[in-house]
């Protein structure tokens, strides 16, 4: 088969320079993309938060490595670190293999094949009714660990693009890339900054200003998601660490090191502000990418609404606001972090009872009279159940597909309720 080829018909493709305005940019199991308008200009007040820090600001992981060796080898193996990557036969979660390498879309005579050539992957898009129109993509850069699924991106020179199949974990199928058309096959989906913001950790572009452009140094772009995403530029950290005193002194000595922040140090707002520049759904960027520092109140850089109460949250991708709908959050300190050690990445459902009952005593639970020590490890089956998204996720040969997310509105949930006693009654 041939790869590349002629620019055809029957599929939307990139045209120049200029990008396309293809509505809101939803995503796989992550409908988290702003809704911005396209060609929008940031305008905002002069500050040194207006341009992202410069490379030398960073130190890198390697470096932090050296002295956190703790946090450092758990952190490696978490979702987070390992988020976004270069394509591989590893990486890659789809399958290449006869007979599950092809996608189907709504229309009859088009498809998408993936294609393993030696050292590259490809996204080979043809029209059956007419094979000499056919054009094929690289798998360039793999979005997602595939704890739900993966997105695809690729290189057109510096401008960066969505693939159109995607992988959905669930049902280890490829998909049409969610909010793509399912009866097209589209190669111009551009990819904006604020996509890399929240899943990759560094990238500069030409035009720092713009929030909807896809042009993009490339050998800039730094993949995962680092520890200097959480805890600031580490560079100016890692100068004073390795002239100053040892770890162990440094625990004495009475002057703070302020080149780097510890968010356990920062008040229960700009904690939460951290883990909500990506963790608070689909809002409108109000500065550039890569701006926001920790410490930072987010509401300078999003434009997020406070939730208000009796409103239903998507699960999709917005913990922070489904949160903060919680009597636990309101009525107490909580924070992400009373659940979350985002060094050591997920634990099993049943872990988390552990943090309810820090605050929590079970026999308060008003299943406790009925169901008595059965409950101990299922409080988050009955009171953070899986729910799916309410947006039609994606399709795939023909069907719907639909995420299924933890939602973070800890509450009484009626019917999660009644199936999680039912089989537990079972036993
Ligand atoms: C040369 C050794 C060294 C390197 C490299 C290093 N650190 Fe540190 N770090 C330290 C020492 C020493 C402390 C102080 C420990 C203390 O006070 O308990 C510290 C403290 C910290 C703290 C806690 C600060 C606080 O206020 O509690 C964080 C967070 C941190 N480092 C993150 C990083 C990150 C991220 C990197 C990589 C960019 C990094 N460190 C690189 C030595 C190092
Ligand atoms: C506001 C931040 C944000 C933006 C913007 C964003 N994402 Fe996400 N994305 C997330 C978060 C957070 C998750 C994890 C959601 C969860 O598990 O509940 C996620 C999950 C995903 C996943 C599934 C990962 C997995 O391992 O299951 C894919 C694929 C993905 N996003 C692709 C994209 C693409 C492609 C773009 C840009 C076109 C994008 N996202 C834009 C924050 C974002
Ligand atoms: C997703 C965000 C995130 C990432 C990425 C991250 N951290 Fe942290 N880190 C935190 C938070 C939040 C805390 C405070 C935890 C708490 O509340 O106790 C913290 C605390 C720390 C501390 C202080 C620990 C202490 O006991 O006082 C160190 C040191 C540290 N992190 C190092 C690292 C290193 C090294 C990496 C990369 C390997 C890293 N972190 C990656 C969020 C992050
Ligand atoms: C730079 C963006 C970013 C920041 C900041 C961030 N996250 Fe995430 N987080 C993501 C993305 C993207 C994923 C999906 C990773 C995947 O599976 O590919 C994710 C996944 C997760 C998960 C599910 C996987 C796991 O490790 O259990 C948890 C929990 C989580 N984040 C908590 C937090 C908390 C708590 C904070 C704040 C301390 C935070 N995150 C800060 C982007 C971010
Ligand atoms: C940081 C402390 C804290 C943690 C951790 C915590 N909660 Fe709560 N929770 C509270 C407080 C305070 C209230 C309000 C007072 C009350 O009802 O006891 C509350 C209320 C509730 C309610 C009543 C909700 C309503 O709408 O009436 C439920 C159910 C609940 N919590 C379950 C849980 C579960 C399950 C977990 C673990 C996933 C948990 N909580 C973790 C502090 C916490
Ligand atoms: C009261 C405990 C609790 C708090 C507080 C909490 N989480 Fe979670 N989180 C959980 C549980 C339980 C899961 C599901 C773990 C599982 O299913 O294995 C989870 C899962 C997640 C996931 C993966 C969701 C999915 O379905 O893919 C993300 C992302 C996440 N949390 C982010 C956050 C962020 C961001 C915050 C703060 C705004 C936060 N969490 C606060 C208990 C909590
Ligand atoms: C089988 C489902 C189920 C499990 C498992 C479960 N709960 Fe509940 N819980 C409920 C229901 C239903 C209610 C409301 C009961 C009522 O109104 O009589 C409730 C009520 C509560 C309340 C509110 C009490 C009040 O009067 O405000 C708390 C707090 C609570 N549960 C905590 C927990 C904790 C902590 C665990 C884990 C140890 C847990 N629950 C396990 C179903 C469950």
């Amino acid at each position: 088969m041939k790869l590349g080829g002629p620019v055809s018909g029957s599929f939307r493709v990139k045209s120049g320079d200029k990008l396309r305005a293809g509505g809101a940019i939803l995503l796989l199991v992550c409908a988290v993309l702003a809704p911005i308008a396209l060609s929008q200009a940031l305008t905002s007040p002069a500050s040194d938060h207006d341009q992202p820090p410069p490379p030398r600001a960073y130190a890198g992981d390697a470096a932090c490595a050296k002295c956190h060796r703790k946090e450092a080898a758990a952190y490696e193996h978490t979702p987070h670190a390992r988020d976004s990557s270069l394509p591989s036969a590893e990486s890659i979660l789809g399958s290449f293999q006869p007979g599950k390498n092809v996608l189907h879309t709504l229309d009859p005579n088009l498809v998408i094949n993936m294609v393993a050539a030696p050292g590259s992957f490809y996204q080979s898009a043809v029209n059956l009714a007419n094979p000499a129109e056919h054009l094929a993509e690289r798998f360039d850069i793999v979005i997602g660990t595939g704890r739900h699924g993966q997105s695809y991106l690729y290189w057109d020179n510096d401008q960066l693009y969505q693939l159109p199949a995607s992988y959905f974990t669930a049902n280890h199928e490829w998909i049409i890339s969610p909010s793509f058309p399912a009866d097209k096959i589209m190669f111009d989906r551009p990819i904006t900054p604020r996509c890399l913001e929240c899943h990759t950790s560094y990238f500069t572009w030409i035009d720092t200003n713009q929030i909807d452009t896809n042009h993009f140094e490339k050998s800039s772009l730094v993949f995962g998601i680092n520890c200097e995403r959480c805890h600031g530029p580490g560079a100016a950290h890692v100068a004073r660490e390795s002239t100053s005193t040892k770890p162990e002194q440094a625990k004495s000595r009475l002057v703070a090191d302020h080149t780097i922040v510890n968010p356990a140090r920062l008040d229960r707002d700009r904690q939460l502000d951290l883990c909500s520049l990506c963790h608070a759904g689909a809002v409108d960027p109000l500065r550039p990418s890569l701006t926001f520092r920790v410490g930072d109140n987010i509401r300078d850089f999003l434009a997020i609404k406070a939730a208000t109460p009796g409103e239903t949250v998507d699960v999709h991708g917005n913990q922070a606001g489904a949160l903060e709908l919680s009597k636990c959050f309101t009525s107490s300190k909580m924070t992400c972090s009373s659940c979350h050690n985002v060094h050591e990445g997920p634990g099993v459902a049943a872990s988390y009872s552990h943090y309810c009952l820090e605050c929590h005593q079970m026999r308060t639970c008003g299943k406790y009279a009925s169901l008595g020590e059965k409950i101990r490890s299922k409080c988050v089956d009955c009171h953070m159940p899986i729910q799916e998204s309410g947006q039609v996720v994606s399709f795939a040969a023909g069907h719907a597909v639909n995420a299924s997310f933890r939602t973070h509105q800890i509450a009484i949930y009626d019917e999660a309720s009644k199936h999680v006693e039912q089989s537990l009654a079972g036993k």
